[in-house]
C-alpha cells in the first residue's frame, strides 16, 4: 500500500458537490419514469457507492440489479478491452433499463453494454446514467442520459473509483498532483 500514495490527492469534486448532483440527476429521473417502473443496473466495483445514493432519492417502482465488469486492470488506462466477469440478470423483458457508471471514459464499456442489451435482451434502448463523465477520452460514441459532472482528462479516484483497488471509500472524487 506504501507504494500507492503515489503523490498528493486533490480534491476534484467535493463530498457536499456529489450528493447535491446525486439528488438533482435522481429528480430528473423521478420526473421522466414517472408512473414507470425502472430496473437500475449498477456496474461493479465502481459504481456501487453511487448507486447506492442514488437509488436511495429514487420514488418510482425500482429494482437493482448487479453485473460486474472489468476493463482498467490495475493501471491508470483503459486496456480497451471489457472482461465480463458476471452478467447474470433475471429477464429483463419489457423493462426500463438505466445502467450506473461510476465514469464513462472511452466509452468502451458503454459501447460493449449496448451491444451486449440489444443481442442477448433484446433491448435497445437502454440508458446511461453516469456520475463522472470524461468526455475528452471518447473512442467511442455513447449517448449519454444524466451525467453528474464533466471533467478533464485526469485519472481520478474516490466515491467507488479505485487505483489498484483502493480509494473506493473516499466520500469525495480526487486526484493525484
Ligand atoms: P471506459 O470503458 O473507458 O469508458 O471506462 C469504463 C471504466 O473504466 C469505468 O467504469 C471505470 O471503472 C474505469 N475508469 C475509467 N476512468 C477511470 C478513472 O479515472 N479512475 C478509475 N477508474 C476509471
Ligand atoms: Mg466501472
Amino acid at each position: 500500500m506504501d507504494n500507492l500514495i503515489l503523490k498528493n490527492l486533490q480534491v476534484l469534486v467535493s463530498e457536499e458537490d456529489i450528493q447535491k448532483r446525486v439528488k438533482e440527476i435522481a429528480d430528473q429521473i423521478n420526473k421522466d419514469y414517472e408512473g414507470q417502473e425502472i430496473v437500475l443496473i449498477s456496474v461493479l466495483k465502481g459504481s456501487v457507492v453511487f448507486a447506492a445514493d442514488l437509488i436511495r432519492h429514487i420514488n418510482v417502482p425500482v429494482q437493482l440489479e448487479f453485473i460486474r465488469l472489468s476493463s482498467y486492470g490495475n493501471e491508470m488506462r483503459s486496456s480497451g478491452k471489457v472482461k465480463a466477469i458476471d452478467l447474470t440478470l433475471p429477464n429483463m423483458n419489457g423493462k426500463n433499463v438505466l445502467i450506473v457508471e461510476d465514469i464513462i471514459d472511452t466509452g468502451t464499456t458503454a459501447n460493449f453494454l449496448t451491444s451486449y442489451f440489444k443481442l442477448q435482451h433484446g433491448i435497445d434502448n437502454i440508458k446511461f446514467v453516469t456520475l463522472l463523465n470524461k468526455e475528452c477520452a471518447r473512442k467511442h460514441e455513447v449517448q449519454v442520459d444524466y451525467s453528474g459532472f464533466i471533467i478533464d482528462d485526469y485519472f481520478v479516484v474516490g466515491y467507488g473509483l479505485d487505483y489498484s483497488g483502493y480509494y473506493r471509500n473516499l466520500p469525495y472524487v480526487g486526484y493525484f498532483s
